[in-house]
């Protein structure tokens, strides 16, 4: 069985307190790309994952193994599964790269041992392993709150917008921005509802002047070759740019993907690495 993990960019993230877990509560609205991993499932007697394209960890620390592992437990199956995995999306970058490849796993799995799992239970298996991954189960466009575990779809009707991704060549530690957050004296609190308003009325300028994420000023301060990765997308003709997650992918918006793959070839950043997608 083949499966596609896709990537996904967080057009608006708003980090509020610290909860009692530890975790932050958030506010964001997630929307999946067309860049995707792909995963090939096959019998095996045990849990094997190959990787291809990525220097990751094959044992129980990696996140797709941890996901057969959670799954297998949960359900009582005791035969095992092997795991290509063609890596695409980079590490590390603030696009959920692994989630996507652990969400893939728990959807596919649930498929090809026959577990009829149903998709809350689901969500509520993959939130144990990463915040991101009861999105990823889903997909789409859509409101998530809480750690990450409160998924709404967002329905609208905007085009497939074009996504230029750019991505330094460091990545960054999510937990080690979240703590920085914290110390933020004045952090900035982007407005999910005006976002989703400006969707529903289907109003792409409105839309775009709402994009915001309250970890993008964190992670400049770190790493403030970000302004100059956002000067460099917009001057490509990108019609907004924002930090994605945690970062350091920074992600511009074009009106769609012809216009977007011919901005990815005018950027040429310190080789950082350029990927034109869309909205999917
Ligand atoms: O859940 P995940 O492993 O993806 O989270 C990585 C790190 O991001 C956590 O260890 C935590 O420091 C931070 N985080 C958070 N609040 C969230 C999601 C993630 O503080 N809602």
């Amino acid at each position: 069985m083949i499966l596609k993990a896709h990537a996904k960019i967080n057009l608006l993230l708003n980090v509020m307190g610290i909860r009692l877990d530890g975790y932050h509560e958030l506010e964001t609205i997630m929307q999946t790309l067309e860049l995707h991993d792909i995963l090939e499932i096959s019998e095996a007697p045990n849990i094997e994952i190959d990787i291809t394209g990525a220097d990751l960890p094959t044992g129980p620390e990696n996140l797709a193994y941890k996901a057969a592992a959670l799954l297998r437990e949960y359900s009582g199956y005791t035969r095992g599964i092997k795991i290509k995995l063609y890596k695409h999306i980079p590490l590390a970058a603030g696009l959920a790269g692994g989630s996507s490849d652990a969400a893939a796993v728990l959807n596919g799995l649930n498929q090809y041992w026959n577990l009829k799992i149903k998709p809350k239970e689901l969500a509520s298996l993959g939130a144990k392993i990463g915040s991101d991954i009861p999105f990823c189960l889903q997909g789409g466009t859509a409101l998530v709150r809480g750690r990450g575990e409160i998924v709404s779809p967002v329905k609208h009707h905007l085009p497939p917008l074009g996504v230029v991704l750019v991505k330094p060549l460091f990545g960054v530690s999510t937990a080690q921005i979240y703590r920085l957050f914290d110390q933020v004296t004045n952090p900035f609190h982007p407005d999910y509802r005006g976002m989703l308003k400006a969707i529903e009325r289907n109003d792409l300028v409105g839309f775009i002047k709402y994009l915001g994420n309250s970890l993008e000023p964190v992670t400049i301060s770190l790493h403030p070759e970000i302004i100059k990765i956002k000067k460099e997308i917009s001057n490509a003709g990108a019609i907004g740019t924002l930090m994605s997650g945690s970062g350091p992918t920074v992600f511009g918006l074009f009106e769609n993907l012809s216009s977007a793959e011919q901005a990815a070839e005018k950027i040429n950043m310190d080789s950082y690495w350029v990927k034109a997608t869309c909205f999917c």
